[in-house]
């Protein structure tokens, strides 16, 4: 009789585990044919750098396009920011949340486009976007975002805007932009 209870078990768990790790990998193969942009973290070094850089102040607001685990969030959090984050990737996602929930973070993050959501708010914006997609957004913070928004771009420039700083951080540079 055991071993029937643990043969059923033990298929129960396989279909579970198998199923949720399907789930995974499908949402993750979909959110890559939507957005494009692989989900790559800002490593930690560079993070630090680009917060110091940024010259946030207390109350001002923060968003994060593409947030991942959040890491940039959280640093501008510190800094008194209140912080926004979105993610596509179910994964970076979770991550997120979970480290959000250990820090008792107040940073609101989630699992949207943000193409299709509402920016205004935003006094600074993070990205660490590519292609197709930071043409996208730079055209909806163009139309959306107001005068003065900040906008911080690791890596990749956006086509056609001036920056009126750069830096050179440990491992690429930073773009900084003003609306
Ligand atoms: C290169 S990662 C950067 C992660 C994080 N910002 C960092 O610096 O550590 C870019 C992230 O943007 C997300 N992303 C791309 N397009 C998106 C969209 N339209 N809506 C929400 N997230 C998006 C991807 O899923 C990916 O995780």
């Amino acid at each position: 009789m055991l071993i029937y209870y643990l043969i059923f078990l033990f298929s129960f768990l396989l279909i579970l585990f198998t199923g949720a790790a399907t789930f995974l990998l499908l949402w993750s193969i979909g959110t890559y044919l939507i957005v494009r942009v692989p989900y790559a973290p800002t490593p930690k070094i560079v993070a630090g750098e680009i917060i110091k850089a940024a010259e946030i102040s207390p109350g001002q607001t923060v968003y994060d396009l593409g947030c991942g685990d959040g890491r940039i969030l959280f640093l501008a959090e510190k800094m008194g920011a209140r912080t926004v984050g979105y993610e596509l990737s179910l994964w970076a996602y979770l991550q997120a949340k979970i480290i959000c929930r250990i820090k008792k973070s107040k940073t609101k993050i989630f699992c949207k486009n943000f193409l299709k959501d509402d920016i205004s708010e935003a006094d600074v914006i993070f990205c660490f976007l590519l292609g197709r997609v930071i043409e996208d957004i730079g055209t909806k913070i163009k139309s959306s975002a107001r005068p003065g928004t900040k906008i911080i771009s690791y890596t990749f420039q956006f086509p056609g805007w001036q920056p009126y700083k750069i830096i050179q951080t440990s491992r690429a540079k930073t773009y900084f932009y003003r609306i």
